[in-house]
């Protein structure tokens, strides 16, 4: 695709096709990237993206994110601009945009990521408002789930407490487990500023405290002179091999989707489910992934 003034792309995570992709999901993407193109910078277009994917109930992030173990909604998120301009949040509660609470980090403190208690009250400070994400549907799907691990032939409490991972793939049909409807945005804007957004509500059933790749810089989320990144799939994966500072060295000397294809390829060879997008200096948009799918939309 010839370079463009201004692009913009986002995700709405990768894993196993569903049998049915509920209706209005794909639709959900397309009004993203239109509200995205209001916003002047690259920053804003990311940020505006990624917030109407948190408030679209069909994705891991904002409203509709999934349950930790003790039935709580703790979100992830982070803001990145190509000058390394940067901010995070993670294990984040009580809010209805933790993508905006990331770019405030950026914008009013010292630091580049805020967690837990200390994110969630810096947002109250901010001026953010009490809200709880947690949607009907999720809340009947952790007690149906909780249930299933209180009815024995599952490890116990404590045990769980340390190992979630063989007793989620026992329980957990592989479409459901989380990070695949994570959501990220990237931007380039007319004056070739790149930025990138990540949100997510985590895996379901996570252990309380436990963050994933979204916020790292490096990690899930990172922008750089080259271009801006956005990741999802595996959490933990991802972080072990810092794909999206992968992806984004590779800018420096390959296209976008060239860069892209070769990260994919380095994290499935080392076992990694995981999806990209990207998008360069020069405006040219790329999106690959390992896993079966990873519903996307651009313009
Ligand atoms: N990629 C989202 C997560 O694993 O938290």
């Amino acid at each position: 695709m010839p370079p463009t003034r201004t692009m913009l792309v986002v995700h709405g995570g990768c894993g196993r096709r569903p049998a049915k992709i509920p209706e209005g999901r794909q639709e959900a993407l397309e009004r993203a990237v239109r509200e995205g193109l209001r916003g002047r910078t690259a920053l804003d277009m990311a940020e505006r993206a990624a917030r109407c994917l948190e408030d679209s109930p069909f994705f891991n992030a904002g409203t509709g994110s999934v349950l930790t173990l003790e039935g709580r909604v703790e979100m992830d998120a982070a803001v990145m601009t190509g000058d390394f301009r940067a901010g995070a949040v993670g294990g984040i509660t009580g809010v209805r945009n933790p993508v905006s609470v990331a770019r405030a980090v950026m914008e009013q403190t010292d630091h580049h990521l805020l967690v837990g208690g200390g994110a969630t009250r810096f947002a109250r400070c901010a001026g953010f408002g009490r809200y709880d994400p947690r949607t009907p549907e999720r809340k009947k799907r952790w007690k149906e789930l909780v249930a299933k691990l209180r009815a024995g032939g599952s490890p116990s409490e404590d045990r769980y407490w340390t190992r979630t991972r063989p007793w989620l793939e026992r329980y957990l049909p592989r479409e459901e487990r989380g990070h695949h409807s994570t959501i990220g945005a990237v931007a380039r804007d007319a004056k070739g500023r790149v930025a990138v957004a990540t949100s997510t509500g985590g895996i379901w059933l996570k252990l309380p405290g436990r963050v994933g790749d979204s916020p790292i810089l490096g990690g899930g989320t990172y922008a750089c002179p080259d271009g801006a990144v956005s990741a999802t799939g595996h959490g933990e994966g991802i972080l072990r091999i810092g794909l999206a500072k992968v992806a984004c060295d590779l800018m420096k000397t390959h296209p976008c989707q060239q860069a892209l294809d070769r990260a994919i390829a380095f994290a499935r060879r080392n076992g990694v489910e995981a999806g990209l997008i990207g998008v360069d200096a020069e405006g040219r948009p790329g999106e690959a992934t390992c896993a079966e799918w990873m519903p996307t939309a651009r313009a």
